[in-house]
């Protein structure tokens, strides 16, 4: 044959390959998710994220500072709330002394350069189970909205670098822009969960917490996942109101969303590699049905060429040490 174009000319060597490579993974893209409870020397497995764990704050303090040495330069806190404090209003979520605050203050004073990023919504707090504040079985936009904007500014108090709103209320990234400003929290970022669908790939991250709704679900408030234009509506909402970086979550099954997001906007579009598309890498590995680190470099390389600027993942770790 005599050929004009021949593709293969370009892969067909480790060299070329990586020097046409259309998209890179760097410890710069990742924001690593912390799961945390109280007391002192906790470190509990969750049974649907194996390797991952659930730290108390001091063994979070010197996971955070092993991440700093790694690279990574940005955490995602969530806090396993004692039952006995969760109730219908959520107010353990703005307690000054609560455990989500004090370890904000923590890492901060441990590694004041890691970006804090904190999430924002009551399902933990609450004793439904649900983001926001439940009447007569419906979870209530407006007092919702009111709750966050308490719970943003106390985080913002205790030196959190963004909020990062996962509850998808109406109305609440203009609510917690303002109410930053009139606190004069004029350096808090606002990283808004801005496309965030009903899915039932989140099951994992609530055993981790303990978060699971109590009746219902979340379907009145999170997306439907036959939706695609609503996403744009939704994070050019977001950004009018305040958002500094919009985020898509989950990753995998919306792939199609985090790209048509990333043709809409000019921020900084992040997508959430969530606990259940951890869950089935780890399960398949360990049934010895696919290679884990070549499945966790093509997932993630997938996301970053789908668009999304940032990667919120489990696999940050195992990522770094792939990408060396
Ligand atoms: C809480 C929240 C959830 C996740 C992040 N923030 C769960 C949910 O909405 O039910 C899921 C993260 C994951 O599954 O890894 N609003």
């Amino acid at each position: 044959m005599i050929l004009q174009r021949r593709n293969r000319i370009l892969r067909q060597s480790v060299a070329i390959r990586s020097m046409v490579a259309e998209t890179r993974l760097s410890p710069d893209d990742f924001i690593v998710p912390l799961f945390i409870d109280e007391g002192t020397g906790v470190k509990t497995e969750i049974a649907s994220m194996p390797g991952y764990y659930r730290n108390s704050l001091d063994y979070t303090v010197a996971e955070v500072k092993e991440l700093w040495s790694m690279g990574l330069k940005s955490v995602l806190l969530f806090i396993k709330c004692k039952d006995e404090l969760k109730d219908n209003t959520g107010k353990e979520a703005w307690n000054a002394g609560g455990l989500m605050q004090r370890s904000i203050k923590a890492i901060k004073d441990a590694v004041p350069e890691m970006l804090v990023m904190t999430d924002v919504a009551l399902d933990p707090y609450s004793s439904y189970g649900h983001d926001g504040i439940v009447e007569n079985g419906q979870i209530v936009n407006d007092p919702t909205v009111e709750a966050l904007v308490k719970m943003s500014i106390s985080h913002a108090a205790a030196g959190a670098d963004f909020v990062a709103p996962s509850d998808m209320m109406d109305g609440r990234i203009g609510a917690i822009r303002k109410g930053l400003e009139s606190e004069g929290f004029t350096n808090t970022g606002i990283m808004s969960y801005s496309a965030k669908y009903a899915s039932c790939f989140y099951g994992p991250f609530r055993d981790a917490l303990d978060s699971a709704p109590g009746f219902g679900d979340k379907k009145t408030y999170q997306m439907d996942y036959a939706n695609r234009t609503e996403a744009v509506k939704e994070t050019l909402m977001d950004i009018e109101e305040g958002a500094d970086i919009v985020m898509v979550k989950p990753a995998l099954s919306y792939l199609d969303i985090i790209r048509d997001v990333k043709n809409s906007v000019s921020v900084p579009v992040s997508a959430y590699n969530i606990s259940g598309e951890y869950a089935m890498i780890k399960a398949a590995a360990k049934m010895g049905w696919i290679n884990e680190d070549k499945a966790i470099l093509e997932t993630l390389t997938s996301i970053r060429r789908a668009g999304a600027d940032l990667i919120a993942t489990y696999f940050a770790k195992d990522a770094v040490r792939l990408i060396g």
